[in-house]
């Protein structure tokens, strides 16, 4: 097997998360040996259409192209699941925006999932939670970090989405960093700031 053969398997059951998978391998393929970073780890079985099961395809990325991966979460319950699925996956399970703040070194994807959004009429408490994720990880993140953010909707008349991201999706457009995934997904290509 290989890393296109599993991932055109498994992107049929990935629905709404399809394309911005698609784009966030298209960008790990350009890096060798990627560092990937995600906050939220691997709760539930199998549901690659509800949760994604982000760290079972970054493990697979890892699997067959090489790098690293960092996987934190706050339940003990998800970070044994997560253990026991993977290979090198390193999950540590703390709360994430502590963690963010003292991993050392640069890490070229941050995959930021850690907040069970409820109420989409109210983002508030995720997007800030993922806001303060961001600055947490200000350390880490370079200059073409890729930075994506889970569980975004658009929303009638709105020109900006809902959701996890949309905090974080206010900063960035007010840097001027344009989105490189739009999408269910939303993620953005860091640019240092002269
Ligand atoms: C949506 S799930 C992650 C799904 C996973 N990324 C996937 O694709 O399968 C969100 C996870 O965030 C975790 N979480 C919630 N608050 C957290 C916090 N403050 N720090 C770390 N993890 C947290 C929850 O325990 C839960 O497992």
């Amino acid at each position: 097997m290989t890393w296109l053969a599993y991932f055109d398997e498994i992107k049929n059951r990935l629905g709404k998360r399809k394309g911005g998978f698609s784009k966030i391998f298209s960008y790990l393929d350009e890096i060798k040996y990627p560092v990937i970073l995600e906050t939220g780890t691997y709760r539930e079985e199998n549901n690659y259409e509800g949760d994604g099961c982000s760290t079972l395809l970054y493990d697979n990325y890892i699997k067959y192209n090489g790098g690293k991966l960092i996987s934190v979460d706050i339940d003990p319950k998800a970070c044994e699941l997560a253990k026991e699925n993977t290979v090198f996956a390193k999950v540590y399970c703390e709360d994430s925006i502590e963690f963010l703040g003292q991993v050392e070194g640069e890490i070229d994807f941050l995959y930021l999932d850690s907040f069970n959004i409820q109420n989409w009429n109210n983002d508030w408490e995720a997007s800030s939670h993922h806001l303060k994720e961001l600055f947490a990880a200000k350390n880490c993140i370079k200059e073409g970090t890729l930075i994506v953010v889970d569980d975004n909707l658009n929303q009638a008349g709105r020109k900006l989405k809902i959701g996890k991201g949309r905090l974080i999706s206010e900063l960035m457009a007010s840097l001027g960093i344009k989105p490189y995934i739009d999408d269910y997904q939303m993620g953005w290509i860091w640019e240092e700031l002269e």
